[in-house]
């Protein structure tokens, strides 16, 4: 890293992450565990028999129970692939989705929402302005990189599904209650603002929602 991004990146842990995002945008960092992403780099196409995406808020294109449980149709939306790669890497929110016995509301940012980040998910300012540039090499590097990811993907969980429109609740990753509310035909988690694009996935343990921004999982 070039020393003159320093305050730029130190000051992102601070401000909107939104503010500073024409000035930041940094998409070339690698993945640190080496996974594709594949939006970026697999240009075959949809897979063979794979249902259209859904994009209706109203018409969930999976329906409830028959055994298909969220890490079956986590993949399904090319849309939020990197997220569901994360959710992958990290062991224990992927053993969630595989349970039938836990139901999750999964608040999937778009592709379009990480990759405007000003930094990577696993990426913490704090980290870089102690450790310097080589924060995130090494093992030490890659148990940095992995608490922060499952930080990240927490933050993304809501331990309930039916979630209902104003239901105050904590994420997986235990941070302050979140809600959700409709105004003027638009469904909006809170706090921040966050618009609920459509509803990707209704199955046995849940439903995954896709979101147009992340949420703020830096505190
Ligand atoms: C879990 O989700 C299923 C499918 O939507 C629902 O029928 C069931 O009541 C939910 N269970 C709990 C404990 O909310």
């Amino acid at each position: 890293m070039r020393p003159s991004l320093l305050p730029f990146v130190a000051l992102s842990a601070t401000v909107s992450a939104q503010l500073l995002v024409p000035l930041l945008r940094n998409p070339s960092t690698p993945h640190p565990f080496g996974r594709d992403q594949a939006p970026l780099m697999d240009p075959a196409g949809p897979g063979p028999a794979m249902p259209p995406s859904g994009s209706s808020p109203a018409e969930p294109p999976a329906s409830a129970g028959g055994g298909v449980v969220l890490s079956d149709v986590m993949g399904r939306d090319r849309s939020i692939n990197l997220f569901a790669g994360f959710v992958r890497d990290i062991e224990s929110a992927a053993r969630r989705l595989e349970d039938p016995s836990h139901n999750t509301t999964v608040l999937a940012p778009l592709n379009s929402a990480v990759e405007k980040l000003p930094r990577k998910p696993w990426e913490d300012p704090r980290e870089y302005g102690a450790l310097g540039p080589n924060a995130y090499e090494g093992g030490d590097g890659h148990e940095r990189a992995q608490r922060n990811l499952r930080r990240f993907v927490e933050a993304h969980l809501v331990p309930a599904s039916p979630w209902q429109e104003g239901q105050k609740i904590k994420t997986v990753g235990g941070d302050r209650d979140i809600w959700w509310e409709e105004k003027d035909g638009t469904r909006l988690i809170q706090p921040g603002s966050i618009e609920i694009v459509s509803v990707a996935g209704n199955v046995e343990n849940g439903q995954v929602w896709i979101i147009k921004n992340v949420r703020n999982y830096s505190e």
